[in-house]
């Protein structure tokens, strides 16, 4: 889902600053889904590297975690994931022709994706779920905050959801959850969360969680979407937690326990954001930056004008003008 954006502009906003002396330095992207909404797209392709314009989804995401000042991503990824390994990695013959060619923009293009942060990967094995993904990278992370960012989630650039949500978790500690709020209809695809004010603008405490409630049984209209700045106990309470929804070893589940201590906050998000997951907004996430590129924008929108007047029937189609 979307809402429009009321800063919505052209050219991305430089990013937000980053505090000095922040706790958090390291970012889990979990990318071990079989993706399997969008098959055969995904057979043998990763979810995560489907294009956005002319970016995979999942490049975005790091952007984000780099922009926020998070120098360290660890990919935790399945079988059939090698692409997203060799899209952070180098390319050397790919870079050698585009050298040769002199082609400096698309050299730096092959070449953005490893200089954004240092990247790892690690494989969770068995699909045992999010929080077991999670806890995969405990070794990785050790005993420190740090934030995880689900690659279905893309939120707009120059939005600064994950800046604020580091901001949080260094003045009250705990751990820091993203939520929007959506229509009851689609609670149900969400982890939902019992929330009460803290007297912040924006921010809540959360006191209760629930992974994928029904419309009734939700305790509010807050939905998790795919943004955490986890405490490292929560490795603790997920060693622990059993498989809840689905089967699957939710991260809600664990994240419940902790909010149940009172140490689990929530960042209002009230900005743009799209799930790649679903397949209309996935054809948003890519319709609205194509529109908003200087380099593709003005033609595309032409076009797009033209063909929305062809469906409304306001205009002539394009086989109505071959006739
Ligand atoms: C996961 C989480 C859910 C959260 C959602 C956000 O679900 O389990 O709590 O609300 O991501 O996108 P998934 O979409 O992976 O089923």
């Amino acid at each position: 889902m979307s809402t429009p954006h009321p800063s919505a502009r052209a050219t991305p906003a430089p990013a937000p600053a980053v505090r000095a002396g922040r706790a958090v330095r390291k970012a889990v992207i979990p990318a071990a889904g079989l993706g399997t909404r969008f098959l055969p797209a995904t057979k043998a392709t990763p979810k995560e590297m489907l294009p956005v314009v002319d970016k995979p989804a999942i490049q975005y995401v790091v952007e984000e975690a780099a922009a926020a000042g998070l120098d360290d991503v660890l990919m935790v990824t399945g079988r059939h994931k090698r692409a997203i390994e060799d899209h952070f990695d180098h390319a050397f013959e790919l870079e050698q022709a585009l050298a040769a060619k002199g082609d400096t923009v698309r050299l730096d293009a092959v070449r953005d994706p490893a200089r954004l942060a240092s990247i790892h990967h690690i494989r969770q094995g068995e699909p045992l779920g999010l929080g077991h993904a999670v806890l995969c990278a405990r070794r990785h992370i050790g005993d420190q905050p740090f934030a995880v960012l689900l690659g279905d989630d893309l939120i707009d650039p120059r939005e600064t959801l994950l800046s604020r949500m580091l901001d949080v978790r260094d003045r009250l500690l705990g751990s820091v959850v993203a939520l929007m709020e959506v229509p009851p209809g689609q609670i149900h695809r969400y982890g939902c969360a019992a929330v009460e004010p803290t007297g912040e603008e924006g921010v809540v405490r959360v006191t209760g969680l629930v992974e994928k409630p029904a419309p009734q049984d939700a305790p509010s209209r807050y939905a998790v979407i795919g943004r955490y700045v986890l405490d490292p106990d929560v490795f603790t309470v997920l060693e622990r937690t059993p498989p809840g929804r689905g089967g699957e070893i939710q991260l809600t589940d664990a994240l419940e326990q902790l909010a149940s201590g009172g140490t689990v906050h929530g960042i209002v998000f009230e900005g743009l954001r799209h799930d790649t997951g679903d397949k209309a907004d996935y054809l948003r996430a890519v319709v609205r930056p194509a529109c908003e590129r200087p380099d593709l924008g003005p033609e595309f929108v032409a076009w797009l004008r033209g063909f929305l007047g062809e469906l409304d029937g306001t205009r002539p189609g394009h086989r109505d003008v071959a006739a």
